[in-house]
């Protein structure tokens, strides 16, 4: 195979880009063949813009039986990554699943037991944040051990502002049964994959959620999240949609050293002339407070700073990019399909957590979400019937 031909399922917001990219010829080794979307809207859409150049499907299985692809990009409403994904592989297309990898867990299991039943298909996750540089340097300088093991994480990542109007242009949008869940599950996938792939995967998680929090929906808008680490370590994570002026702030913290994140853009990196542990052994209260005041004639820490401006577009070409290189030449994935789970898994213990009031341990009951989620989505019918 010279070219891979894709076929992007969902010519909404991310799949006309999505499209755009791939025609444009900006992803080596890729060409558009195909565009499904149930909206004869969305296809008239793109029939515009791509005229003769490629086939238009209203049946995601229609397309991907036609034989005009070798690869399909997923970018519909959440509760479908998995189902398309498994009939694309069964079928011998490659798959790249648009963030999350899917609403509930024992779904997106389902997804990967098939994938790894086809390891001679490229199957990837389209987390686009993992190709920004600056998330990339920040995983090299942890991976390195700078900042000694991890002791405490906090993210305020309130910047996902969206409006009652944005929830509102859209059916399937911030509803249990059209979209699995709120900020969770559209916005911070992002925050929660980079946060298991920078530090690993939570043992223990209590959250807080609110559900409608000024806005008129019915799914979680505010999260205050509490989760720990096999080590002992701690992290929290807030996150909402009604900040206008939100805040993105990362910090991890080592024992011989921190990394400060803000606005994913500007990163400070403060390395301990000795270890947190050193210093409290053997300073006294006066002693700690001159080195902190620089009285001590000492430094505390050495400090470096950097700043990458994000580049959104750029993100997703380069996963794009990888996907393709991957099917080609077997380039190792970026973000392989099977990580998927991870986010979710995470995402799916912060919503069982609110609903029993209590703290939930990882791996969690896969049934027990499912069944607790059906409810939502029960309740939500029987809301939409009165
Ligand atoms: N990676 C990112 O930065 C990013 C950004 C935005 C959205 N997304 C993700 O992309 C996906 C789509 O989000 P969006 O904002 O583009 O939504 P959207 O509503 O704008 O677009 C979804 C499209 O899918 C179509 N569709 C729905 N069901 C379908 C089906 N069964 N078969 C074919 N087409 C179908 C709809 O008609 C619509 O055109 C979501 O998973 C979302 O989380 C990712």
């Amino acid at each position: 195979m010279d070219k891979v031909r894709a076929g992007v399922i969902g010519y909404g917001n991310m799949g006309t880009s999505h499209c755009k990219w791939i025609h444009d010829g900006i992803i080596p080794g890729m060409e558009l063949s195909a565009v499904c979307d149930i909206d004869s809207a969305k296809i008239d859409a793109a029939k515009k813009n791509f005229g003769d150049d490629v086939r238009y499907f209203a049946d995601y299985k229609a397309m991907i039986d036609s034989g005009s692809v070798d690869a399909v990009i997923i970018a519909v409403p959440h509760y479908f990554h998995p189902e398309m994904a498994i009939y694309a592989l069964e079928k011998g297309v490659h798959a790249m699943v648009e963030k999350p990898a899917g609403v509930y867990t024992k779904q997106v299991k389902e997804m990967n037991a098939v994938a790894a039943k086809h390891p001679d298909l490229v199957f990837a996750m389209m987390f686009n944040q993992r190709t920004n540089p600056l998330y990339i340097k920040i995983k090299e300088i942890l991976d390195s051990g700078r900042i000694g093991e991890i002791r405490k994480v906090t993210w305020i990542i309130t910047s996902w502002w969206r409006t009652q109007k944005y929830y509102d242009s859209s059916s399937w949008r911030a509803t249990w049964a059209g979209e699995g869940g709120g900020v969770l599950m559209n916005q911070a996938p992002h925050q929660l994959d980079l946060l298991q792939w920078l530090t690993g995967m939570p043992t223990m998680i209590r959250a807080y959620l609110k559900y409608g929090s000024h806005r008129k929906i019915d799914v979680e808008d505010d999260v205050t999240a509490y989760f720990e680490y096999p080590n002992g370590a701690n992290g929290t994570l807030v996150t909402c949609t009604h900040d206008a002026a939100g805040t993105d702030r990362l910090e991890i913290q080592g024992e011989n050293g921190k990394i400060i994140v803000e606005d994913s853009s500007k990163v400070t990196v403060k390395i301990l002339r000795k270890s947190e542990t050193e210093l409290s052994e053997t300073l006294d209260f006066r002693q700690m407070l001159a080195l902190v005041k620089g009285q001590s004639g000492e430094k505390l820490y050495d400090e470096e700073s950097f700043a990458i401006p994000e580049n959104w577009d750029k993100q997703h070409i380069d996963v794009l990019i990888n996907f393709a290189d991957a099917i080609l030449n077997g380039a190792c994935l970026i973000a392989p399909g099977k990580e998927g789970v991870k986010a979710v898994e995470i995402a799916d213990a912060m919503y069982l957590s609110s609903w029993l009031g209590k703290e939930i341990t990882l791996p969690i009951d896969d049934d027990l979400f499912y069944d607790e989620l059906q409810k939502k989505v029960e309740e939500e019918k029987s809301r939409e019937n009165i």
